[in-house]
């Protein structure tokens, strides 16, 4: 076990049929930390995210919240999913809730009724913490646009965080001032003491947010390096691996 890691994934192997999306995957996650999540497509960023969030079972190896195998929607860890799990036909608020609506009574869970004023009261406390701009809460959320879409998603993820959140491309659908917003908000969290795991492909966002970059080809950890601009062909060469296609007559790796 390592020192003062909030997040240790330990020789996780997770496979779909014959093809191991990931293979024997070793990485820790230390309190207060942003670590980017890199590789190419289909490298296994997302297998390893919902190992991580209970969503897949590894078929080996396993994953640490504080020393503890991680379990169950509670413990502490807050994803935002690249396949955007929100529910179209729900209003903004109830989304941002779902599956922890406010109820009264609070016990027997399941039976009591949702408190839809505190929920609307919380969801606009949470969406005006994150400077997130949704005209009216009550909207479904299938009306909305992809950004304001993502900026939810995001928003979930990191409302109900208490150790850590880990991102999967939430920046991706995002105009200018929405990405920036969001990272923003990610080099918040290590302040409040959540630390961060990062998945994009725009390796100058990894290089101004992470401290670190873990790097996965073909299911594989080949590498781990400081996320800083001296480090940016590095990340490139590790990501692609071998050398790089010709451009303008160099090899990218030059
Ligand atoms: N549920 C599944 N069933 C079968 N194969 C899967 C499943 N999920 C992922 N895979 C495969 O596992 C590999 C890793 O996929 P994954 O989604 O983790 O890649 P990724 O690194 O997140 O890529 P991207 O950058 O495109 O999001 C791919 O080859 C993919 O086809
Ligand atoms: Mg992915």
């Amino acid at each position: 076990m390592t020192a003062n890691a909030v997040l240790e994934v330990a020789g996780v192997t997770k496979r779909f049929g014959n093809h191991a999306a990931l293979d024997t995957v070793s990485f820790a996650v230390q309190e207060r930390e942003v670590v980017a999540l890199l590789g190419d497509n289909g490298a296994g960023k997302s297998t390893l995210v919902k190992c991580i969030s209970g969503i897949h079972r590894p078929d080996q190896g396993s994953i640490y919240l504080e020393g503890s195998p991680v379990a169950g929607q509670d413990s502490g860890i807050g994803v935002v999913y690249q396949d955007l799990a929100l529910f179209d036909n729900m209003s903004v608020a109830e989304n941002l809730f779902a599956g922890r609506e406010p109820c009264w009574p609070r016990f027997p869970r399941g039976f009591g009724l949702v408190k839809r004023r505190t929920m609307l009261d919380e969801a606009r406390r949470t969406l005006h913490r994150l400077e997130v701009k949704i005209p009216n809460l009550k909207t479904p959320v299938g009306l909305l646009s992809g950004g304001q879409r993502q900026a939810i998603a995001v928003s979930k993820g990191i409302a109900f965080a208490r150790r850590i959140v880990v991102l999967d491309e939430p920046t991706a659908a995002l105009g200018i001032r929405e990405r920036t917003n969001v990272l923003r908000l990610v080099r918040q969290l290590p302040e409040a003491g959540i630390a961060v795991i990062l998945i994009s492909h725009n390796l100058e966002e990894v290089i101004a947010v992470a401290d670190r970059a873990v790097i996965l080809r073909q299911g594989k950890m080949v590498g781990e390096v400081a996320a800083t601009a001296e480090n940016h062909e590095t990340m490139v060469s590790l990501i692609v691996g071998g050398s790089l296609p010709l451009i303008n007559g160099k090899t990218g790796q030059e």
